[in-house]
Parts: C-alpha cells; sequence; structure tokens
C-alpha cells in the first residue's frame, strides 16, 4: 500500500478552542499520511478531536498551526474558489447523523452536490447525466425503491446509505466519514461497513474516524488519535 503515492497528509496540525476564559488545546501535532486507495480509521475517546480533524482535512475548518496537503497542494494556500471545490468535489463527507435534507427526496438528496458544483447553467446542461448517475448510485446502494421518498420515511441504515450516495455524487478523490455507524445498530452499522469495504475494493480511499474499536478494525490501517496526537 505505501507504494501508491501519497494523496492526503496533515502534518503536526494544531488546534485550539476558546472556553470563555480558558484555552482547550484540542490537536497539538497531529500527523497523518494516507495513500491513494488506503481505507484509514483514526479512532480515538470521545473528546479527543476526531471530529475536529477530519473537518481541517476535508477544509470545512483551518488549523491554528500546521499543513494539510491534497496532493501536495496546501489547503491553507488554496484559494476560496479552490477551497470550495476542494470541499464539494475533491472529498465526499459522511456523517454520524446523516444531514439529510427533508425538504428533498432522496434521489434530489443523492444529486444535490452536482447542482451545487455547476451553479444553475451549468447545471442546466449536465442535469439529464447527473440524475442518471444518481439514479445508478441509488441501485447500487440498493435504494432503488426509495428514489421517491423523504429522508425521514427511511430506516436510520437506509438514510446513511442515501447520505454515501450524496458523498459519491460528485465522484469525490478521498471519503471522509464521522462515526459513520455511530446512530446505528451494530447489524445495520454492519452494512454501511460492507459498503466501504465495497467501495474501498474499487479503489475509494477513504479516511473513517470511529470511537468504536470493532468499527475501526474494518479499515485496512487503523491509528490512534490521542492526547491531541496520533500515536506511533
Ligand atoms: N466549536 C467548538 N468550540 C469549542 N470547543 C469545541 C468546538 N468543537 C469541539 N470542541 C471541543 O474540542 C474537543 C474535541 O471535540 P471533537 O473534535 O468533537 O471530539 P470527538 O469527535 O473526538 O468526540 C471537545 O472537548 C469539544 O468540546
Ligand atoms: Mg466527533
Amino acid at each position: 500500500m505505501s507504494k501508491r503515492p501519497v494523496i492526503l497528509k496533515a502534518e503536526s496540525v494544531h488546534k485550539s478552542y476558546r472556553m470563555g476564559a480558558t484555552r482547550v488545546n484540542v490537536l497539538k501535532g497531529a500527523d497523518l499520511t494516507v495513500h491513494e486507495g488506503e481505507f484509514v480509521a483514526v479512532i480515538g475517546a470521545s473528546g479527543s478531536g476526531k471530529s475536529t480533524f477530519l473537518h481541517i482535512l476535508g477544509g470545512l475548518d483551518r488549523p491554528d498551526q500546521g499543513v494539510v496537503s491534497f496532493q501536495d497542494r496546501d489547503l491553507n494556500r488554496m484559494r476560496a474558489w479552490e477551497l470550495n471545490r476542494y470541499r464539494n468535489e475533491t472529498v465526499g463527507f459522511v456523517f454520524q447523523f446523516y444531514h439529510l435534507l427533508d425538504e428533498l427526496n432522496v434521489l434530489e438528496n443523492v444529486y444535490l452536490p452536482a447542482m451545487v458544483s455547476r451553479g444553475i447553467p451549468g447545471w442546466l446542461g449536465v442535469r439529464r447525466a447527473a440524475k442518471a448517475r444518481a439514479r445508478g448510485l441509488l441501485e447500487q446502494l440498493s435504494l432503488c425503491d426509495r428514489a421517491r421518498h423523504k429522508p425521514y420515511q427511511l430506516s436510520g441504515g437506509e438514510r446513511q446509505r442515501v447520505a454515501i450516495g450524496r458523498a459519491l455524487m460528485n465522484e469525490p478523490r478521498l471519503l471522509l466519514a464521522d462515526e459513520p455507524t455511530g446512530n446505528l445498530d451494530s447489524a445495520t452499522g454492519n452494512g454501511i461497513l460492507n459498503v466501504f469495504e465495497q467501495l474501498n475494493g474499487m479503489g475509494q480511499t477513504i479516511v473513517m474516524v470511529t470511537h468504536d474499536e470493532r468499527v475501526a478494525q474494518r479499515a485496512g490501517r487503523v491509528i490512534t488519535l490521542t492526547d491531541g496526537k496520533v500515536k506511533r
């Protein structure tokens, strides 16, 4: 695996939050190197900074110190449009609580990122192809018969599969997942991990954070976040 090119690198990432008069140092020099095609799990206790770290890797938040680079491009040096494209197209996010839009049906939730990345005029040109891709993703995720349902009409496992479809819509180079099974019973959670395993088998690079040892063990490599750093 390590012979594959490096896709994502975090070096000495620091992040603290102000809590009233005090500062909480959450990340204190966290490092991570991910190679193309890897499935990496970051395990850590609740409050250890996993979500903070994942948000920084995905360009949703900035480190106070340290560098995150994607294919040797420093996120901190990207222009606003470039960083937006990174968040919307290069990376796909899956969250613990799905974050689907209840006003939209399943199919619309899945193709939404394609609308966002094109803007209205561009969207008109690609919408047929985008809808076809979204339908294909629903098929791959065994959700065909749910395309017109609203998220609130689905089970937790189905909602998370919709969220995975949305994350994959723009063919991300990197899938980032934050406790993707944290709200599911273990059988349903296993189904979600099977989907990740399948995607990784097809070459998808994945970074998943979790507090659950058994979930983490499904990844190809497990690293531990403790005391603000990645343990060696
Ligand atoms: N926006 C924020 N403002 C203040 N404190 C925060 C913020 N986000 C996270 N924290 C604190 O940072 C620590 C790590 O949070 P988080 O990254 O969510 O941990 P984890 O995902 O491992 O449970 C926690 O103590 C949390 O309270
Ligand atoms: Mg978290």
